[in-house]
């Protein structure tokens, strides 16, 4: 299908300013009522904030500079790795917190309530351009960070939004045109926890985080004087041969026999984590992208793809003075089979990596204390009740299909097109608070990540694909009952997602996570269109 043209797509890039003028009363967005999602306590109401809002000057409750720069930090003995690093600010204002991370190049940690006005002063001092995108948070279009905002080296990006999503652990990375994945390997990611108080009634210690455990996990090759080697695999991506956890190899934590609630990001370009305990204890799911989960769901592992995340709860009071492992799991990686490109000694990784996709390591060590000192301890799983129902979607009969594939020359595409820095296409389109069902079908060889920007959908149906050998080393491991903004779709597999896109109308992206196939052209825009402006 062809691209649309400049100038209708300039018009409809206005259609976020458009927004403001409707909102003399016309549009009443609090009003969602046909929605199929049972969304409007948890959302309704801060979109509707977050019109209001629109309307009046921004004043932000907090100002934050966020600066991407060089730095060396230690990360294998002998010499210092020469990393890009985004160093966190709190300049004024209350409700954020800004945590950098002491000796490594991931982080910061920001912790925001939601319902706060943000301003973040992004400076980029960096030799080449680029650009933050808030993964996961709903956003104006101008702070969504994609490649055609890309500020170059010494220039300042002001980002100015509410956070009208719920609590969550959203995260940051950067986003310019064909640079994302290496930025990233070279360092530049954070979390951005947004909690409320429906979180904190659930998890105490939400809002502080302290009984969080962030692990940020990534893989990186590095060559023999300790610098990152930058060396993806043309199929797969990027795979190092390094685990690394926040930043550190060899992770190990000391922590008290009680609960915690580790909070997982995929970092990682293109490696798939099938995350379990050494000791076989189940894995207690109480979240996912986009917060907390109806009901915890136990698991004997879970499947993390690129840009996923996921809480786990776990409480470690029976393990006093023990040690326990947060491992990956072996799996088969797609149908290519363990020995062809994806699975086996060759080929699966990165060159000289010795760490295929699908091979089976330790994450992190938890050397477990023998007393619990915390006040309170907190023990078991978390009650959670959360505002809204899942089990109350459709099942769509005609979702809008996407599919994945590879072209000849190595060309990823979905729909059979490559990404375009302002293209949006026919069925691209979608329509501000519209509730609609999109469908992945993944008619490649390997998994992909699929993630949207501006939205959190959730996960209405797979269809698993035909040949099941390598689903079957997986397929126990998915957690589709919470909001996600990044899904698996295996090979052979179609995945049904439900969503509605609001508040904000706007042009907007969708792509895979694996960062190399992005970089590729495995991503495209779409656009949100206002339902008031003339002519659509
Ligand atoms: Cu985390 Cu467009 O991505
Ligand atoms: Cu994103
Ligand atoms: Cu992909």
């Amino acid at each position: 299908m062809k691209s649309q043209s400049m100038s209708r797509r300039d018009f409809l890039r206005g259609a976020g300013m458009g927004a403001l003028f409707l909102l003399g009363g016309r549009f009443d967005l609090s009003g969602r009522g046909g929605s199929p999602f049972q969304v409007e306590s948890a959302q309704g109401e801060a979109n509707g904030h977050a019109l209001r809002a629109q309307m009046e000057p921004f004043v932000p409750d907090a100002e934050i500079s966020l600066t991407a720069k060089e730095k060396y930090v230690q990360i294998l003995p002998g010499a210092r790795t020469r990393v890009w690093s985004y160093e966190g600010q709190l300049l004024s204002g209350s409700g954020v917190t800004v945590q950098n991370l002491p000796d490594t190049y991931l982080g910061p940690i920001v912790r925001a309530q939601s319902g706060k006005k943000v301003r973040i002063l992004f400076h980029n001092q960096l030799a080449e351009e680029s650009v933050i995108h808030p993964h996961g948070l709903r956003v104006p279009e101008d702070c969504d960070g994609q490649p055609m905002q890309a500020i170059g080296p010494g220039q300042t990006k002001v980002y100015e939004f509410q956070i009208i999503d719920r609590a969550g652990p959203y995260w940051f990375h950067p986003h310019p045109m064909g640079r994302t994945a290496e930025q990233v390997v070279m360092g530049l990611a954070g979390l951005f926890n947004v909690w409320d108080s429906e979180e904190e009634t659930a998890v105490p210690g939400a809002s502080t985080g302290a009984n969080d455990v962030p692990v940020i996990i990534q893989d990186r090759n590095f060559d023999s004087g300790n610098q990152f080697l930058y060396n993806p695999n043309m199929l797969w991506g990027y795979l190092g041969n390094r685990i690394l956890v926040n930043g550190k190899p060899n992770a190990a934590l000391s922590l008290e026999p009680r609960g915690y609630r580790l909070r997982l990001l995929n970092g990682s370009n293109a490696r798939t984590y099938k995350l379990g305990w050494s000791n076989n204890m189940p894995l207690k799911v109480i979240g996912t992208d986009g917060g907390l989960l109806p009901a915890a769901v136990s698991k004997s592992y879970v499947m993390l793809m690129p840009g996923e995340r996921v809480d786990v709860w776990a409480d470690f009071a029976s393990l006093a003075g023990k040690q326990v492992a947060l491992r990956s799991l072996s799996f088969n990686p797609g149908d290519m089979g363990m020995g062809g490109m994806g699975g086996g000694g060759m080929g699966g990784g990165s060159m000289g990596s010795s760490l295929a996709n699908g091979a089976a390591f330790n994450i992190l060590t938890v050397n477990v204390g023998r007393k619990a000192t915390s006040n309170p301890v907190l023990g078991p799983l978390p009650a959670l009740s959360v505002r809204y129902n899942a089990g109350n979607v459709p099942n769509y009969a005609t979702p809008r299909p996407f599919t994945l594939e590879m072209q000849q020359r190595m060309t990823w595409t979905i729909n059979g097109r490559v990404y375009e820095m302002t293209a949006v296409a026919d069925d691209e389109m979608v329509y501000r608070d519209e509730t609609m069902a999109w469908e992945w079908i993944n008619n490649s060889s390997i998994p992909h990540p699929m993630h949207i920007h501006n939205v959190q959908f959730q996960v209405v149906q797979r269809t698993p694909p035909a040949a099941t050998s390598s689903y079957s080393t997986i397929s126990q491991g998915l957690v589709d009952s919470g909001w996600k903004d990044t899904v698996l779709v295996w090979p052979g597999e179609r995945v049904k997602i439900a969503m509605t896109f609001a508040p904000y109308a706007g042009m907007y992206m969708y792509h895979c996570h694996i960062l190399e196939h992005e970089d590729m052209t495995m991503m495209r825009n779409y656009m949100i269109m206002d339902p008031m402006m003339p002519g659509m």
